[in-house]
């Protein structure tokens, strides 16, 4: 049998599939379906300082081979995560990431501190939020915001530091380089790509948002992209995600460099989505006679 573990930033994982922020809540609801100790890891819902209701709805629309939320990061609250969610999950045999967001970068750092003396495994801090100090662009949109953050929250946690990247830039090959430089000591990609539906008969957006993040099979090739250019310009792991349904997408983007992958969109579709995964990944590797998954990491072979 092929060796499934992986090793992201001196962690390692039982097998390199892991459902996504936000796709998973805190696992309680899928609890009833498998044992979580089947999963690689968990990666929680986004945590801010403070509990938030999150925008109004409607904040799920779907698209052609997709869907499009504005959500607006709904959460209890980091005290309530590591009072209530965090001591649940600690006993279920899967690695935990502590997924942090913030409108600020003190907000970030405090909820650093709060997450150091628990035994999370990792945090991976989304920039995709909006900065409501530097006019609402995402930290994640300029380099210098980027690295900022990044800097601060490193200073804030001995945890291994994943930095959860947006797509929606011009090169995200150099926010990653500005992210790498700060002390990161991972990268996940991509978060949900903006986008926009209207309603044809009232002319009203179908978000009450106006617009929200496209995420599933739709945004499949655009995330292979960007974890190929990423894991070409840094030294540190790549998770990659964006549209894993099936296990030959997980294969394809750990072909592109990505060292596990998470699975957000395909489990609203199908609850048991990252279990067949690690069975199809397993089953591959064997039918391949390739002994460990880690040794896909990078294996394309781009064209001259
Ligand atoms: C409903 C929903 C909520 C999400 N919430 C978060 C979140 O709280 N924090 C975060 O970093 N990403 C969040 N994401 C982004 C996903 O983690 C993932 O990056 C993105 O959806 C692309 O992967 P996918 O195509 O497999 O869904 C959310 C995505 C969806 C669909």
């Amino acid at each position: 049998m092929a060796d499934l573990s992986v090793k992201v930033a001196g962690v390692t994982f039982q097998n390199p599939v892991i459902p996504a922020s936000g796709a998973f809540g805190f696992g309680r609801e899928y609890e009833q379906f498998y044992p979580l100790s089947k999963l690689g890891g968990i990666a929680v819902k986004g945590m801010t300082l403070l509990e938030k209701d999150g925008n109004p709805p409607p904040r799920i629309a779907e698209t052609p081979s997709g869907m499009l939320n504005s959500v607006g990061l709904q959460n209890p609250g980091i005290d309530h995560f590591i009072e209530f969610e965090l001591p649940n999950l600690l006993t279920k045999g899967t690695r935990i990431i502590a997924n942090v967001a913030g409108s600020t970068v003190e907000d970030c750092v405090e909820i650093a501190r709060k997450l150091e003396n628990t035994a999370v495994d990792m945090i991976e801090l989304n920039i995709s939020c909006p900065n409501v100090k530097q006019g609402g662009a995402a930290f994640g949109t300029s380099c210098q915001s980027a690295a900022d953050i990044t800097g601060k929250v490193r200073q804030a946690t001995t945890k291994p530091l994943m930095v959860k990247l947006s797509p929606n830039v011009t090169s995200i090959a150099d926010i990653a380089r500005a992210v790498e430089a700060e002390g990161a000591d991972a990268v996940s990609l991509i978060n949900t790509v903006l986008g926009m539906r209207i309603d044809i008969k009232t002319r009203r957006p179908i978000l009450k948002n106006n617009v929200g993040g496209l995420s599933g099979p739709a945004v499949f090739p655009i995330a292979v992209r960007m974890v190929w250019q990423v894991a070409n310009a840094v030294r540190i792991p790549v998770v990659g995600m964006g549209g894993i349904a099936k296990w030959q997408d997980a294969v394809e983007m750990m072909l592109a460099g990505a060292s596990a992958v998470q699975m957000g969109a395909a489990i609203f579709a199908d609850p048991f989505a990252p279990l067949k995964v690690i069975e199809g990944i397993e089953q591959y590797l064997d039918e391949n006679h390739i002994a460990h998954v880690s040794d896909l990491v990078g294996q394309v072979q781009p064209w001259e």
